[in-house]
């Protein structure tokens, strides 16, 4: 059944910002960051302490962290791929961190450039050190709907083995990714009750790309299994420069206005969340691809 409320965890600034080819200077990361906390938001990505040389556009994570004023209560995540990873993101004072490996062998040479497997081994002394420091991981599973890679199958059954094998290491959330945005609901519901399976369902997140303009749809399977935990990126910002033919996430705006009229609750003021998409998107020098976006501008 449906939840009666969902924790929206907004990418925007993190996943939204990672794939944009003009630069943009730490303090519209701050601002968007700040604008989004003040719209509601409790839970969010503010960058990732990956290798500059991968992810030029995340080189300014600590930065961001330094300068944005922290409201009490919210969760300021940054991605973390291994201990050079770690050590930045306890420096810089993260709330939470995250872990992100995938159901894809060929999406995780290229993205992380290793095997799933010693992706693994890379997080055990991840997971051993925020234990230590308290600090509360997440885990993404990329590419759980299908592979970026021609040819390549995804097994449900591997994305349930690699989902169970970050909760047993200790993540609290493990958000089920679909990294290029082409599942579809059946499909989608299929690949959840595989991971349900195996870890339980109120850690399960889902962590949709809105390639294929699914994403609403499969959000809505996913809810309706009582999934409440919801990755989003405001103004449909996103992609992964290492999956080709990855767009944006499931706009916010789009998921707030959706759960709205559904009764669930989010925390969120969609007329500031609107605003934000408007703000950054206007940076950039484009609309917001959000149809709720443009349809609240529009009035
Ligand atoms: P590597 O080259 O194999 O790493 O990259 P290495 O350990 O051999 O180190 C090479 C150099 O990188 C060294 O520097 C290290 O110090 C440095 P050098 O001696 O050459 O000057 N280095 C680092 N620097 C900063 N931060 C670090 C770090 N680690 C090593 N953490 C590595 C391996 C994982 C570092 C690299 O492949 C990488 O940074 N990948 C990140 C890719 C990425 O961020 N992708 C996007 C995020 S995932 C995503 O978007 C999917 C998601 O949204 C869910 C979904 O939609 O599917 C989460
Ligand atoms: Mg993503």
């Amino acid at each position: 059944s449906y939840p009666a409320a969902v924790r929206l965890f907004e990418v925007g600034a993190r996943d939204g910002l990672q794939n944009e080819k003009q630069e943009v200077p730490t303090a519209i990361k701050v601002e968007l960051i700040e604008r989004l906390v003040e719209a509601g938001v409790t839970a969010i990505e503010t960058g990732s302490f990956v290798s500059p040389k991968w992810v030029p556009q995340m080189a300014d994570t600590d930065k961001v962290m330094a300068e944005i004023t922290r409201k009490s209560g919210v969760v300021y995540s940054v991605l973390t791929p291994n201990m050079t990873g770690y050590e930045m993101a306890r420096a810089s004072g993260a709330t939470e961190i995250e872990v992100f490996s995938g159901a894809s062998e060929a999406f995780s040479q290229k993205n992380i450039n290793c095997t799933i497997d010693e992706s693994l081994d890379r997080f055990a002394p991840v997971m051993e050190a925020a234990k230590q420091d308290g600090i509360p991981v997440r885990a993404s599973v990329s590419c759980a709907l299908g592979s970026p890679f021609k040819g390549e199958v995804i097994l449900p059954a591997k994305v349930a083995d690699v989902s169970k094998k970050l909760y047993d290491m200790g993540c609290y959330e493990v958000s089920i990714a679909d990294t290029i945005g082409v599942g579809t609901p059946f499909k989608t519901r299929e690949v959840l009750e595989a991971v349900a399976n195996v870890i339980p369902l109120e850690v399960m997140g889902v962590h949709f790309h809105d390639t294929y303009g699914q994403a609403l749809a499969n959000l809505s399977a996913a809810l309706q299994m009582g999934i409440a935990r919801l990755d989003s990126s405001v103004a449909g910002l996103g992609g992964c420069p290492y999956a080709p033919g990855a767009t944006g996430n499931v706009a916010t705006e789009d998921v707030v206005y959706m759960l709205n009229g559904m009764g669930i609750e989010t925390g969120i003021d969609l007329n500031k969340l609107v605003e934000t998409a408007w703000f950054i998107s206007g940076f950039l020098g484009r609309k917001p691809v959000s149809r709720v976006a443009n349809a609240m501008k529009a009035k």
